[in-house]
């Protein structure tokens, strides 16, 4: 037997095609990449988030001069809500990017770690985590689910 995994993913030429409340959001995540530290790296990571409580949150990444103590915007960006909004999910999150060695006209998507933190945490707030990833312009990504960018993941419900 062969099964195979499909991965829906919304495409839109620039944030102008993106619903209001969306477009907001990731021009915060744009805005905050100014926030970043990251003089290591040069490449500037924010996200922003959409709580379900109707909150809007910003992060970016933080890095260190010993470089695996670096955090992700994502990750950041999550213990913060955390913090500041116990066990609220997060409905959207947008994520942008400012590449100081290159182009920043493309989405990128989140890193393994991200991607595992993401799926705890919608699945303790029971909240689906929609993203929307860009660049400082150009083309968008809807992806409705954060489970979808991590097939076949691995949960503390195995450990049961
Ligand atoms: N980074 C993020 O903050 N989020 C991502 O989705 C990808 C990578 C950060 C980590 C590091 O500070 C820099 O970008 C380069 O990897």
């Amino acid at each position: 037997m062969k099964k195979e995994l499909v991965i829906p993913i919304e495409l839109y030429a620039d944030s102008g095609e993106l619903e209001p409340d969306d477009a907001e959001l990731l021009n915060l995540a744009r805005k905050s990449t100014g926030d970043a530290y990251a003089p290591y790296s040069r490449f500037r990571v924010a996200a922003a988030v959409r709580l379900a409580n109707g909150k809007t949150l910003s992060g970016t990444n933080q890095e260190n001069a010993s470089y695996p103590a670096g955090i992700c915007a994502e990750r950041t960006l999550m213990s913060t809500a955390s913090v500041l909004f116990p066990n609220v999910g997060i409905e959207t999150i947008a994520i942008s990017y400012d590449n100081q060695n290159g182009k920043s006209d493309r989405p990128i998507s989140p890193c393994g770690i991200c991607r595992q933190s993401f799926v705890e945490f919608q699945q303790r707030t029971k909240t689906p985590i929609r993203l929307i990833l860009s660049g400082m312009k150009g083309t968008v990504q809807v992806i409705e689910n954060a489970a979808n960018l991590l097939p076949l993941s691995f949960s503390g419900e195995d450990m049961k």
